[in-house]
Order: structure tokens, then sequence, then C-alpha cells
């Protein structure tokens, strides 16, 4: 499945040629995780539909997620010159052209939704609709202000809970909600979005825990989140209450996909593969 929707990726015709595409490929085709992507595919692949009809809406929400790592790093942000073992992008590219590669690939989103082949027009809407919501300004992106705005202040573990839904739960809700909405499952988008919201906080609190327990060859990126004092789990709880919240939303997660009415075991597989992961 992995490989199949690499390959998709791979071979997106992502635009004219220029300094932005070349930036667009260098942040995209450099393999992530491909998280968001892969629990799509996964829940279709459960629900027993075929997995390359959620290509479309896969291959958008990882550019979304491309394009909000690209601006994540700029100096104006989090300041980061690292990503997935790489200089960032605007360190490559400059910042011009990295602003426009992250805003080239949130357009090019809802295009590959919008000119999908072998989706409904009703379902494209509803994910075009969904998308929007997810990244936009009552979603990731309220996140980010968040997370920017809380930088070097004293705040409680519900506010940083705020935090990490809007900026990290979003984009897995996206996943999974149009998981559901392409199988024709609605009654499933409640447990789905509760599930979706558990998983990016616990998704949020590993990466903060290895922003400062792994190395630059483990992860890929170098710890920032002290520099910039960032709001994290780890400033407010510590490490060790910080792996045991971890541990209890794991367990909720299991708890919820158990009661789905999915056929198969992938997403429960995702879930554990993503409590181990190790970058
Ligand atoms: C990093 O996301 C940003 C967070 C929400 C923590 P990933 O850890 O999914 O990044 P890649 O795509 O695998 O590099
Ligand atoms: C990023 O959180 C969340 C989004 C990009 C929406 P972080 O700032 O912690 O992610 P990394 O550590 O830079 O990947
Ligand atoms: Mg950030
Ligand atoms: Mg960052
Ligand atoms: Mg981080």
């Amino acid at each position: 499945m992995l490989e199949s929707f690499e390959k998709f990726l791979n071979e997106y015709n992502y635009g004219p040629k220029g300094k932005v595409l070349d930036a667009v490929k260098y942040s995209v085709l450099n393999p992530g995780k491909r998280i968001r992507p892969m629990i799509l595919l996964t829940i279709l692949n459960d629900y027993q539909i075929d997995y390359k009809k959620g290509f479309s809406p896969a291959l958008a929400i990882e550019m979304i997620h491309n394009y909000s790592l690209i601006h994540d790093d700029l100096p104006a942000m989090d300041n980061d010159d690292y990503r997935r073992g790489k200089l960032s992008t605007h360190k490559v590219y400059g910042e011009d052209i990295a602003i426009l590669a992250g805003d080239a690939l949130l357009t090019m989103a809802f295009n590959v939704i919008s000119n999908d082949k072998c989706l409904d027009s009703d379902i494209k809407v509803k994910l075009i609709s969904l998308l929007s919501k997810h990244a936009g300004i009552e979603g990731m992106i309220y996140g980010q202000q968040l997370d920017l705005t809380f930088e070097g202040k004293n705040i409680d573990i519900t506010k940083i809970d705020e935090i990490n839904i809007y900026k990290t739960s979003n984009l897995i809700i996206f996943s999974m909600l149009a998981a559901a909405i392409i199988a024709n499952k609605e009654e499933d988008l409640i447990a789905l979005e509760v599930l979706a919201t558990k998983l990016g906080l616990a998704f949020q609190i590993q990466d903060d825990i290895f922003d400062v327990t792994k190395s630059f060859e483990e992860i890929g990126k170098k710890p920032s989140d002290q520099v910039n004092d960032k709001s994290t789990y780890v400033k407010v709880l510590g490490l060790e209450k910080s792996s045991q919240v971890l541990d209890d939303l794991f367990i909720d997660c299991y708890k919820i996909i158990k009661n789905l009415s999915l056929k198969n075991h992938g997403l429960k597989n995702l879930v554990q593969d993503i409590q181990n992961r190790i970058n």
C-alpha cells in the first residue's frame, strides 16, 4: 500500500519547471513517514474498499502536511535548519521560494481532489470542505497560531492539549473522516473524530519527547523546543508523566478501534506502529 502510494506521489505532475517546483519536490519527495495518507488508505482497506480510491485525498493531505512543515521551519516560526535528515527547504532554496513552495502545495491539494477521476462529485465537494476546515483558520493554522502565541508562557495542560489538537490532530481527523466519507460510513464519523483527536495528541507528545531525547541521526531534525521555549507536555509534566499520558491515550485509541465496524486489523496495526515508532 505504501509502495504504490509512494509511486503515485512520485509520478504526480506538480507543475511547470522552476525553483518553486524544485522546492516542492525537494520537500514532498524526501520521504517522511506518510502517516496521514497511510491512515486514510488503511481505513479504506479495513472497510473493504479499494484503497486506491483514496489516493487523491491521501496525496492532498500529504501536500498540506508538507506545506505546514516548510512554513513551520522558517526563521519566523520554529527556525529549524533540518528536516528529514536534510537541510530545510528554506535553507536550500531561500525563504522566498520556500514560502511560495508552501503556498503552492496548499493550493495544489484542493486541485488534486477536484480533478480526481474516480470519486463522485458529491464526495469530492465533501472532502474539499472537510480539508479546508481542518487545515485552515479553524484547524491546523489556528493551532500553529496558538503554538507561537504560547512560546515562553506558563500554561496548563488543558491549554497544551488545545494547541496540540488544533495543530496536529486536525490533519489526522481529515484522514480518518475522509476514509469514512469515501466508504459511505457516516455512522463512524463521530468515533473516528474522537480517535483521530486522541491519536494526534499522542503523536505530538511523542514528537515533543523525541525533541529532547533523540539524536539528529535518529529523527532527522535538531532539538528546538527548548530554544523556542515551546509550551509542551515535556516542559510542563516532564518526561515520565508525559509517557504515562501517552500510554493512556493509546489505550483509549485501541478501545475506540475495537468498537468500529472495520473488517480488517490494518488500523489497529498502524496505530501500534505509531505507538512503537522510533522517529
Ligand atoms: C511532524 O510530522 C510534525 C508533527 C505534527 C509532529 P511527522 O512526524 O509526520 O513528519 P514526517 O512527515 O514523518 O517527516
Ligand atoms: C508541528 O509541530 C505541527 C505542524 C507543522 C502543524 P512541531 O513544530 O513540533 O513539528 P516539528 O518538530 O517541527 O516536526
Ligand atoms: Mg512548530
Ligand atoms: Mg517545528
Ligand atoms: Mg516538534
